[in-house]
């Protein structure tokens, strides 16, 4: 399973911030893939042509089975990232965000300000995650049943399959 994880944030990548929404997407995902995880990482600002070029290497060109982005869903003016995510997807996943407001709501208000969506392009499946560390971590717990699924749909394989052994 290879994974893309890209930060987007202007201050991130000009060195300003430390990226900690990165190393935790890594750090999640690890935990719920293993060994079978390999990841490749870009911190990168909230340029929409940049990301866009950035989600199309890694799903075109590098292969990614899953990318995970963080950061630049909300509302401020330099806030792009679904916009440029959905650029370049070929079937939005609209429920993913959906379910990210939903239940985020309950404890976190303010997580209806986060416009994040997912979807496909190729074998790849894309998801946006909000910028806050706490965020992702709160967001992938959710998400990571379907994560799953939809990347072994995308991959061809029969996620209800039993294993070989097993039959
Ligand atoms: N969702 C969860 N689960 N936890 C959070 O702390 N922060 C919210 C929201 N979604 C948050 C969340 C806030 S404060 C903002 S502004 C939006 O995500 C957008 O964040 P972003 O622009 O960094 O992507």
């Amino acid at each position: 399973m290879k994974i893309g994880r890209i930060t987007i944030s202007d201050r991130a990548a000009a060195g300003i911030y430390e990226d900690r929404g990165g190393p935790e997407i890594e750090r999640v995902l690890r935990g719920a893939f293993g060994a079978d995880a390999s990841f490749l990482a870009a911190v990168i600002p909230d340029e929409p042509a940049q990301i866009a070029a950035k989600l199309r290497e890694f799903a075109d060109r590098e292969g990614c089975d899953l990318i995970v982005t963080t950061g630049g869903t909300g509302i401020s003016a330099r806030d792009v990232t679904p916009e440029a995510t959905r650029a370049v997807l070929e079937k939005e996943l609209p429920g993913f965000g959906e379910i990210m407001r939903m239940q985020s709501f309950a404890t976190v208000r303010t997580a209806i300000l986060s416009r994040a969506t997912a979807g496909t392009r190729g074998r790849a499946l894309i998801v946006n995650l909000p910028g806050r560390p706490s965020a992702v971590a709160e967001c992938l717990a959710l998400l990571a049943d379907a994560i799953r699924e939809g990347v072994a749909h995308l991959r061809g394989e029969d996620p209800h399959a039993l294993p070989r052994n097993s039959q």
